[in-house]
């Protein structure tokens, strides 16, 4: 009997095709080339499943191409490269990959924040530079972390985890901003305290992004926000690109309206504003938050496991769209 296609979209572990193949005929993109729209839509065109990552776009127009599909696997917590309400009008179940990068990103939350407190590239570029010839007392000063207000906007489980090495590892004082307030419990635990948007643009002293981003969440932190953070403040992104305004962002670190930035992930990326790219009070990273071995390992397994629990035993793990498996 034939097996099932699948598209494996960008190029992925090879333990990972390795267990794909056991249960799919799988067409692979080991070279990792970042096919067209179109090219994506005709490869997918015979497939029943598909396995992606957040720069592949799923939208009506690749589903109307792909007639077959049942499933689209994302290898990211994050989904906004999926049109839901299109997967669910077509019956095709859309599935991402939480919780197996909560922690692995919530360190690298932090390492942005140290880096950026403490100018760790900036300082390191005037090394590699040449340029240290003498110490000097006020060199690199940054900001501290420790005891200082660390405000986090969105808190998911991502948020929880940075707000609970903040408050437990660094005795910062942590509130946070939500659609929703926590419940007791999961704010004790993070002690961390609920504020109003507006009180927690004013009052952090690192402000961390970690919402989602959707329609609603586009330029949450634009010019108008960042005129009423503290001018000793700093700003971390690794939520999405396009939840920070990053034209007004560069303007707002040339003219030190804010301290500093640290963001692993743009508008419009891999191509970063070219703003941010010549002031130096910036820490620039290529969406690398979740990338640990084992993490992206963790990651890759649970799309594949997603595309084996549904197409072979119609049980997906971590469905987006469960409606689906009703009908
Ligand atoms: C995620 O999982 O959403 C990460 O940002 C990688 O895309």
């Amino acid at each position: 009997m034939s097996k099932p296609k699948v598209l494996v979209a960008r190029a992925i572990f090879p333990s990972v095709l390795e267990r794909l193949s056991q249960h799919f005929d799988i067409e692979t993109n080991q070279a990792d080339e970042v096919w067209p729209k179109e090219e994506l839509a005709r490869r997918m065109s015979d497939k029943v499943g598909a396995f992606t990552t957040s720069s592949e776009r799923i939208d009506a127009a690749v589903l109307d191409a792909c007639p077959q599909l049942k499933i689209v696997a994302n290898m990211a917590v994050g989904y906004n490269n999926f049109d839901v309400d299109a997967m669910s009008a077509r019956g095709v179940l859309a599935t991402n990959a939480p919780d197996v990068l909560t922690e692995t990103t919530a360190d690298f939350g932090f390492a942005l924040l140290m880096a950026t407190a403490r100018r760790v590239t900036e300082s390191e570029h005037y090394l590699r530079a040449g340029k240290w010839t003498k110490w000097n007392y006020e060199m690199f000063s940054g900001s501290d972390v420790h005891g200082a207000t660390l405000g986090i906007l969105g808190m998911g489980r991502i948020g929880q985890g940075i707000a609970k090495r903040g408050a437990h590892g660094f005795g910062m004082n942590v509130i946070y901003h939500n659609r929703s307030r926590l419940e007791p419990g999961l704010e004790a635990a993070c002690k961390a305290r609920y504020v109003s948007k507006e009180e927690l643009l004013r009052t952090s002293d690192h402000l961390v992004l970690v919402l989602p981003y959707s329609a609603s969440s586009h330029h949450a932190i634009g010019a108008a926000e960042l005129a009423q953070m503290k001018p000793t403040a700093n700003l971390i992104n690794i939520a999405r690109g396009g939840i920070v305004d990053d034209a007004a962002l560069a303007v707002a670190l040339r003219n030190r309206q804010i301290a500093a930035a640290g963001l692993d992930v743009f508008e419009g990326e891999p191509a970063v504003h070219p703003g941010l790219l010549t002031v130096p009070n910036v820490v620039l990273t290529p969406h690398i938050a979740s990338a640990s071995v084992p993490t992206r390992l963790a990651m890759g397994n649970l799309a594949a496991d997603n595309l084996i629990g549904y197409l072979v035993n119609g049980k997906p793990l971590t469905p987006l769209n469960p409606e689906i498996l009703k009908k």
